[in-house]
């Protein structure tokens, strides 16, 4: 047994496909490795410790907001058979809360492999997935699976709730801007709302419609990802975020931010992840015209922004 156990995870961009992945459409996500998550386990002397952004104490009495890393940790520990061992759990996130960018996954990927690592337990990919699946009921309510395993991965992928994920390269010549309102999100209270609206109207409703919509436009993206058609891409982009907009997703910080990303030569620009808040998304031609957009994001209101190689490379450059 080892006396540190380290684990880490990465935040996700999804490029297409929120919400409609849901009800088992299509969609195309990416890891963003330059934001992390760590999370550290040592020995503690007492009980059992959790010290986060959040949180500074017991385990046993982590605030409600924290029940899903809670549920992470307690089913770690019976797969490890390791209930009792007193531990002290530290995490350093990167990631803002609740913005679209996967932190409530990728904090529980992080001390998953964090706590197998610290009593030198072999954890199966299967498993991580199942456990942060469990978790992520907690947070999200009725998880697609699509952030456990975009946080927990390295490459993008092309994702249909319930099937084997298909990997995909990035061989696009454009650069992705990624912008935060800085306002948070309410994934689990948007996935309700959506969910209400959609049982209760008819299979030709608009609800229906604009979940279907977002699936084609995912299958179509596809097709534009791997022929290098960034300006395509982008209007995909764009219908989708009219899609999304029909599905009540977006917020005024989104759609201003969508809007400068436009105005300023992007190829197209969409919210990103749970929506109502959270990040937005918009694609350039190159690095010079990315800047350009990001600058101009920033001068109306984003509080962070970055830039994403869409080529082979996958590399965050800034
Ligand atoms: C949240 O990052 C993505 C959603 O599609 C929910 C999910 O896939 O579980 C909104």
């Amino acid at each position: 047994m080892t006396n540190n156990g380290i684990g880490y995870s990465s935040a996700k961009i999804i490029l297409i496909g929120e919400h409609s992945v849901v009800y088992g459409e299509p969609s195309i996500a990416l890891p963003f490795s330059a934001i992390k998550i760590k999370a550290l386990v040592t020995t503690s002397t007492t009980k059992t410790t959790i010290d986060c952004a959040f949180y500074n104490g017991l385990l046993d009495d982590m605030p409600e907001l924290l029940d899903s890393l809670k549920k992470a940790i307690l089913l770690s520990l019976e797969k490890i058979k390791q209930t009792n061992t007193p531990l002290a759990i530290r995490i350093v996130s990167d990631i803002p809360a609740e913005r679209g960018m996967g932190s409530s996954a990728a904090v529980a990927v992080a001390t998953v492999r964090a706590l197998f690592d610290y009593f030198n337990v072999t954890l199966p990919y299967s498993l991580l997935l199942q456990i942060v699946d469990e978790a992520e009921k907690i947070a999200h309510g009725n998880p697609s699976g699509l952030d456990a395993l975009m946080t927990s991965s390295n490459t993008p992928y092309f994702f249909i709730k319930g099937q084997v994920p298909l990997a995909i390269s990035l061989n696009l010549d454009a650069v992705l801007i990624v912008a935060d309102t800085g306002i948070t999100g309410r994934t689990k209270q948007v996935v309700a709302a959506i969910a209400q609206k959609y049982q209760a109207e008819q299979d030709s409703g608009p609800y229906h419609l604009a979940i279907q919509k977002l699936g084609q436009l995912a299958h179509s993206s596809k097709q534009f990802i791997e022929s290098n058609e960034p300006v395509k891409l982008g209007h995909a982009f764009n219908e989708a975020q009219d899609a999304l907009s029909l599905l009540k997703v977006s917020s005024p910080e989104l759609n201003t931010l969508i809007t400068v990303a436009r105005e300023n030569g992007a190829l197209g620009a969409k919210l990103t992840g749970g929506g109502a808040g959270g990040c937005m998304i918009a694609l350039a031609y190159d690095k010079k015209e990315a800047e350009h957009i990001a600058a101009a994001l920033k001068n109306n209101g984003a509080k962070q922004t970055w830039l994403y190689e869409m080529s082979e490379t996958n590399e965050t450059i800034s």
